[in-house]
Protein backbone atom coordinates (compact mmCIF):
# COMPACT_ATOMS: atom_id res chain seq x y z
CA UNK A 1 0.00 0.00 0.00
CA UNK A 2 1.07 3.67 -1.06
CA UNK A 3 -0.01 5.61 2.04
CA UNK A 4 -0.50 9.99 1.01
CA UNK A 5 -1.02 10.85 4.67
CA UNK A 6 -2.33 14.52 4.96
CA UNK A 7 0.37 16.33 2.64
CA UNK A 8 0.18 20.02 1.94
CA UNK A 9 2.69 21.80 0.09
CA UNK A 10 2.83 25.44 -1.39
CA UNK A 11 5.51 28.21 -3.17
CA UNK A 12 6.10 30.83 -1.05
CA UNK A 13 2.71 31.51 0.75
CA UNK A 14 1.11 30.29 -2.28
CA UNK A 15 -0.90 26.44 -0.43
CA UNK A 16 -0.94 24.33 -4.16
CA UNK A 17 -2.17 21.24 -2.09
CA UNK A 18 -4.14 21.18 1.01
CA UNK A 19 -4.57 17.99 3.70
CA UNK A 20 -4.36 15.28 0.89
CA UNK A 21 -4.63 11.62 2.13
CA UNK A 22 -5.26 8.72 0.34
CA UNK A 23 -4.03 5.01 0.14
CA UNK A 24 -3.25 3.08 -3.24
CA UNK A 25 -3.08 -0.71 -3.31
CA UNK A 26 0.34 -1.74 -4.86
CA UNK A 27 -0.15 -2.75 -8.33
CA UNK A 28 -3.56 -0.77 -9.12
CA UNK A 29 -3.72 1.97 -11.63
CA UNK A 30 -4.79 5.34 -10.50
CA UNK A 31 -6.14 8.34 -12.56
CA UNK A 32 -5.40 12.23 -10.91
CA UNK A 33 -7.96 14.58 -12.36
CA UNK A 34 -8.32 18.16 -12.23
CA UNK A 35 -8.19 21.14 -13.49
CA UNK A 36 -5.23 23.39 -14.92
CA UNK A 37 -3.28 24.95 -11.33
CA UNK A 38 -5.27 22.27 -9.07
CA UNK A 39 -2.38 20.58 -7.52
CA UNK A 40 -1.89 17.94 -9.65
CA UNK A 41 2.03 17.86 -10.37
CA UNK A 42 2.51 19.34 -6.86
CA UNK A 43 1.44 16.21 -5.68
CA UNK A 44 3.31 14.00 -8.23
CA UNK A 45 6.80 16.21 -6.88
CA UNK A 46 5.60 15.35 -3.28
CA UNK A 47 5.79 11.97 -3.75
CA UNK A 48 8.84 11.98 -5.71
CA UNK A 49 10.50 13.70 -3.30
CA UNK A 50 11.23 16.86 -5.68
CA UNK A 51 9.28 19.16 -4.04
CA UNK A 52 9.27 19.23 0.14
CA UNK A 53 5.60 19.11 1.49
CA UNK A 54 4.96 21.73 4.72
CA UNK A 55 3.08 19.09 6.24
CA UNK A 56 2.33 15.16 5.85
CA UNK A 57 4.08 12.27 4.62
CA UNK A 58 4.12 9.50 1.96
CA UNK A 59 4.36 5.88 3.13
CA UNK A 60 5.26 2.58 1.15
CA UNK A 61 4.66 -0.29 3.26
CA UNK A 62 4.32 1.51 6.05
CA UNK A 63 7.81 3.25 6.47
CA UNK A 64 8.11 6.95 5.26
CA UNK A 65 9.17 7.72 1.85
CA UNK A 66 12.32 9.95 1.87
CA UNK A 67 11.14 14.00 1.60
CA UNK A 68 12.68 16.09 -0.97
CA UNK A 69 15.62 13.49 -2.17
CA UNK A 70 14.71 12.07 -5.80
CA UNK A 71 17.36 9.66 -6.32
CA UNK A 72 16.61 7.77 -2.81
CA UNK A 73 12.68 7.86 -3.72
CA UNK A 74 13.97 6.20 -7.35
CA UNK A 75 16.07 3.89 -5.93
CA UNK A 76 13.37 3.13 -3.45
CA UNK A 77 10.96 1.66 -6.37
CA UNK A 78 9.13 4.81 -7.28
CA UNK A 79 10.00 6.40 -10.89
CA UNK A 80 9.01 9.63 -12.48
CA UNK A 81 7.81 10.49 -16.07
CA UNK A 82 7.39 14.52 -15.98
CA UNK A 83 5.02 16.62 -17.55
CA UNK A 84 6.80 17.46 -21.23
CA UNK A 85 9.44 14.96 -22.85
CA UNK A 86 12.19 14.17 -20.71
CA UNK A 87 15.03 12.72 -23.27
CA UNK A 88 18.41 13.62 -23.89
CA UNK A 89 17.69 14.76 -27.11
CA UNK A 90 21.49 14.32 -28.84
CA UNK A 91 22.13 11.36 -27.46
CA UNK A 92 20.67 8.01 -29.62
CA UNK A 93 17.37 5.88 -28.03
CA UNK A 94 19.41 3.06 -26.96
CA UNK A 95 21.63 5.77 -24.93
CA UNK A 96 18.96 6.93 -23.34
CA UNK A 97 18.09 3.78 -22.03
CA UNK A 98 21.34 2.54 -21.12
CA UNK A 99 22.20 5.66 -18.82
CA UNK A 100 18.49 5.54 -17.27
CA UNK A 101 19.24 2.13 -16.14
CA UNK A 102 23.04 2.56 -15.58
CA UNK A 103 22.00 2.11 -11.69
CA UNK A 104 20.01 -0.86 -11.78
CA UNK A 105 21.95 -2.41 -14.52
CA UNK A 106 20.83 -2.64 -18.00
CA UNK A 107 19.23 -6.20 -18.49
CA UNK A 108 15.71 -4.90 -18.60
CA UNK A 109 16.49 -3.33 -22.31
CA UNK A 110 15.14 -6.06 -24.04
CA UNK A 111 11.72 -6.20 -22.24
CA UNK A 112 11.24 -2.56 -23.09
CA UNK A 113 12.28 -3.02 -26.53
CA UNK A 114 9.39 -5.94 -26.37
CA UNK A 115 7.11 -3.11 -25.01
CA UNK A 116 7.70 -0.70 -27.68
CA UNK A 117 9.06 -2.06 -30.81
CA UNK A 118 9.36 1.11 -32.51
CA UNK A 119 12.35 2.08 -30.13
CA UNK A 120 14.09 -0.85 -30.94
CA UNK A 121 13.63 -0.14 -34.71
CA UNK A 122 15.02 3.49 -33.46
CA UNK A 123 17.74 2.29 -31.46
CA UNK A 124 20.26 4.56 -33.37
CA UNK A 125 18.38 7.58 -33.97
CA UNK A 126 18.87 10.77 -32.48
CA UNK A 127 16.06 11.06 -29.66
CA UNK A 128 15.72 14.57 -30.23
CA UNK A 129 14.95 13.58 -34.30
CA UNK A 130 11.94 11.20 -32.91
CA UNK A 131 8.26 12.21 -33.05
CA UNK A 132 6.61 13.80 -29.63
CA UNK A 133 4.53 10.06 -29.29
CA UNK A 134 8.12 8.41 -30.00
CA UNK A 135 10.12 10.28 -27.73
CA UNK A 136 6.93 9.95 -24.70
CA UNK A 137 7.37 6.31 -25.12
CA UNK A 138 11.21 6.64 -24.68
CA UNK A 139 10.40 8.52 -21.25
CA UNK A 140 8.69 6.12 -20.56
CA UNK A 141 10.93 3.45 -20.97
CA UNK A 142 13.56 5.46 -19.62
CA UNK A 143 11.55 5.40 -16.43
CA UNK A 144 10.81 1.57 -16.57
CA UNK A 145 14.53 0.81 -17.02
CA UNK A 146 14.94 1.79 -13.20
CA UNK A 147 12.85 -1.52 -12.46
CA UNK A 148 10.33 0.75 -10.85
CA UNK A 149 7.25 -0.52 -8.26
CA UNK A 150 5.26 2.75 -8.78
CA UNK A 151 5.62 4.76 -11.93
CA UNK A 152 4.06 8.35 -11.77
CA UNK A 153 2.67 10.12 -15.03
CA UNK A 154 2.35 13.55 -15.51
CA UNK A 155 -0.28 14.13 -18.84
CA UNK A 156 1.58 11.64 -20.48
CA UNK A 157 -0.95 12.05 -23.62
CA UNK A 158 -0.51 15.93 -24.06
CA UNK A 159 0.02 16.67 -27.76
CA UNK A 160 -0.38 13.33 -28.64
CA UNK A 161 -2.58 12.06 -31.88
CA UNK A 162 -5.55 9.91 -30.68
CA UNK A 163 -4.39 6.72 -32.32
CA UNK A 164 -0.42 7.40 -29.86
CA UNK A 165 -2.70 8.11 -27.14
CA UNK A 166 -3.81 4.52 -27.20
CA UNK A 167 -0.44 3.10 -28.05
CA UNK A 168 0.62 4.68 -24.51
CA UNK A 169 -2.57 3.66 -22.80
CA UNK A 170 -1.96 0.31 -24.33
CA UNK A 171 1.99 0.10 -23.34
CA UNK A 172 1.04 1.55 -19.54
CA UNK A 173 -1.97 -1.40 -19.42
CA UNK A 174 1.21 -4.16 -20.66
CA UNK A 175 3.50 -2.60 -17.98
CA UNK A 176 1.10 -3.07 -14.96
CA UNK A 177 -0.24 -6.37 -16.41
CA UNK A 178 3.24 -7.93 -16.67
CA UNK A 179 5.28 -6.38 -14.20
CA UNK A 180 2.83 -5.71 -11.30
CA UNK A 181 3.62 -1.92 -11.31
CA UNK A 182 1.43 0.59 -10.07
CA UNK A 183 0.68 3.61 -12.17
CA UNK A 184 -0.44 7.02 -11.41
CA UNK A 185 -1.22 8.89 -14.25
CA UNK A 186 -2.17 12.73 -14.14
CA UNK A 187 -4.04 13.25 -17.27
CA UNK A 188 -6.55 16.33 -19.15
CA UNK A 189 -7.79 13.30 -21.47
CA UNK A 190 -10.32 11.94 -19.31
CA UNK A 191 -12.28 9.35 -21.39
CA UNK A 192 -8.86 7.96 -22.71
CA UNK A 193 -7.58 7.32 -19.12
CA UNK A 194 -10.75 5.96 -17.41
CA UNK A 195 -10.30 2.99 -20.15
CA UNK A 196 -7.01 2.10 -18.70
CA UNK A 197 -7.44 3.03 -14.57
CA UNK A 198 -9.59 1.09 -11.77
CA UNK A 199 -9.26 3.98 -9.10
CA UNK A 200 -9.49 7.90 -9.69
CA UNK A 201 -9.48 11.26 -7.91
CA UNK A 202 -10.29 14.54 -8.66
CA UNK A 203 -8.44 17.64 -7.71
CA UNK A 204 -10.21 21.02 -7.17
CA UNK A 205 -8.34 24.11 -5.82
CA UNK A 206 -5.93 21.35 -3.64
CA UNK A 207 -7.97 19.66 -2.15
CA UNK A 208 -9.53 16.30 -2.88
CA UNK A 209 -13.11 16.70 -4.17
CA UNK A 210 -13.69 12.98 -5.47
CA UNK A 211 -12.12 9.83 -4.48
CA UNK A 212 -13.46 6.53 -5.96
CA UNK A 213 -13.55 3.84 -8.28
CA UNK A 214 -13.68 4.28 -12.16
CA UNK A 215 -17.29 2.80 -12.29
CA UNK A 216 -17.98 5.46 -9.28
CA UNK A 217 -16.52 8.07 -11.75
CA UNK A 218 -18.34 6.92 -15.21
CA UNK A 219 -21.72 6.83 -13.38
CA UNK A 220 -20.88 10.55 -12.33
CA UNK A 221 -20.07 11.98 -16.17
CA UNK A 222 -21.66 15.54 -15.30
CA UNK A 223 -18.59 15.71 -12.31
CA UNK A 224 -15.69 15.13 -15.07
CA UNK A 225 -16.70 16.15 -18.35
CA UNK A 226 -16.24 19.74 -17.37
CA UNK A 227 -12.37 18.84 -17.52
N1 LIG B 1 7.39 26.58 -8.99
C1 LIG B 1 6.28 27.23 -8.64
N2 LIG B 1 6.33 28.44 -8.05
C2 LIG B 1 5.20 29.11 -7.68
N3 LIG B 1 3.96 28.62 -7.85
C3 LIG B 1 3.85 27.42 -8.42
C4 LIG B 1 4.99 26.67 -8.85
N4 LIG B 1 4.54 25.49 -9.39
C5 LIG B 1 3.20 25.53 -9.32
N5 LIG B 1 2.78 26.68 -8.74
C6 LIG B 1 1.38 27.05 -8.46
O1 LIG B 1 0.80 26.02 -7.66
C7 LIG B 1 -0.54 25.74 -8.07
C8 LIG B 1 -0.66 24.27 -8.45
O2 LIG B 1 0.15 24.03 -9.59
P1 LIG B 1 0.35 22.60 -10.22
O3 LIG B 1 1.45 22.71 -11.23
O4 LIG B 1 0.49 21.61 -9.14
O5 LIG B 1 -1.07 22.40 -10.94
P2 LIG B 1 -1.57 21.29 -11.98
O6 LIG B 1 -2.84 20.75 -11.45
O7 LIG B 1 -0.47 20.34 -12.28
O8 LIG B 1 -1.89 22.19 -13.28
P3 LIG B 1 -1.76 21.83 -14.85
O9 LIG B 1 -2.96 21.00 -15.19
O10 LIG B 1 -1.82 23.18 -15.52
O11 LIG B 1 -0.46 21.12 -15.08
C9 LIG B 1 -0.82 26.71 -9.24
O12 LIG B 1 -1.51 27.80 -8.72
C10 LIG B 1 0.56 27.10 -9.73
O13 LIG B 1 0.55 28.40 -10.29
MG1 LIG C 1 0.59 19.87 -13.97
Amino acid sequence: MLDIVNISAGYGSLNAIQNISLSIPDGSKLGVFGHNGAGKTTLMRCIIGAHVPSQGEVRWHGEALPKGDVPATVKKGIAYVPQGHNVFPTLSVEKNLRIAGSLFGEEFLDEIYKLFPVLFERRSQRAGSMSGGEQQMLALGMALMTHPKWLLLDEPSTGLAPVIVRNVMDGLRDVNKRFGTGIIVVEQNVPATLKLVDHAIIIKSGQIVFNGTTAELNDKKDLWEWF
